[in-house]
């Protein structure tokens, strides 16, 4: 495994490399991680990861500065895993402007869910992969289904310029409790970790109610209940019309943020 930190070199590291296979990450690797980068090698991928905590997602500081960073860790886990390459930039390698502007608007999709409550974080997502992308010339690029508003704006993104690149969307990897693995989770302790299980399954449980609910604020109520100081959402998606709907079909999601002891947490299902 190569561990590369500048543009350049992982540039002439790839090039006229046939079959690659990219996991972008912002780090703190975990089981999710992991099952991305082995449909990477299974599809017998030259397989890159990069780990780069991307300041322009966060659109609130603090939650920046807390991200957990686990670099030493991520690299055994990388290694274990057989990636070929680990892309480690520093910010100035992907940012070298001394003011970054951002110049994609995006309107697709972004004024549901986490684009809502999250101004300009999928506008920072879009712009770290348009580079990461300029990067790491890739065939494949696969991305959780934990993200999915994430995932539907890059592929979305990727239609409107055209590339080639296949996106891969890869299944949530949930813990004994029921939970998304997340890199948020490490800022949990055990008790918030049992309590996130609860209210995972009471959703799950509860699926259909919540999506043909007109009103969910029972819902909600429920889940403030398991000790939810704040909820940002709770609403059933139909991913194929990407509208809010009351209608339990193939297409619906039902999708939630809400924080549980200062740490923001997302789900679907
Ligand atoms: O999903 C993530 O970890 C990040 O949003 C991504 C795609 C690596 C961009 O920073």
């Amino acid at each position: 495994m190569k561990i590369i930190k500048t543009a350049n070199k992982i540039a002439f590291e790839l090039q006229n490399k046939k079959k690659i296979g990219f996991i972008p990450t912002m780090g703190c690797l975990h089981k999710g991680h992991v099952s991305l980068i082995k449909k990477s090698k299974k599809k017998k991928l030259l397989t890159v990861v990069s780990i780069f905590v991307n300041p322009l997602q966060f659109n609130n500081k603090k939650d920046f500065i807390k991200y957990p960073k686990t670099i030493s860790t991520d690299l055994k886990i990388c290694k274990k895993n057989k990636v070929d390459f680990v892309y480690l930039p520093q910010k100035k390698e992907i940012y070298p402007e001394k003011k970054i502007i951002i110049k994609n608007k995006i309107h697709f999709f972004k004024k549901y869910m986490e684009g809502k409550f999250r101004p300009g974080h999928f506008e920072g997502v879009i712009e770290v992969v348009k580079r990461l992308l300029k990067h790491i010339k890739t065939n494949y690029l696969f991305l959780g289904k934990k993200d999915y508003q994430q995932l539907i704006i890059i592929k979305e993104y990727l239609r409107s310029i055209n590339s080639k690149i296949i996106v891969v969307p890869c299944d949530t990897i949930r813990a004994k409790n029921g939970i998304a693995l997340s890199s948020r989770n490490k800022l949990l302790d055990q008790k918030s970790l049992n309590t996130a299980g609860k209210i995972i399954n009471f959703l799950k449980n509860n699926k259909n109610k919540i999506i043909k609910s007109k009103d969910n604020s029972l819902f909600l109520k429920k889940i403030k209940e398991f000790g939810v100081k704040k909820i940002d959402y709770l609403t059933a998606f139909d991913l194929k019309k990407l509208k809010k709907t009351n209608k339990s079909t193939v297409n619906t999601r039902v999708f939630i943020a809400y924080y549980l002891n200062g740490v923001r947490l997302i789900d679907n299902f």
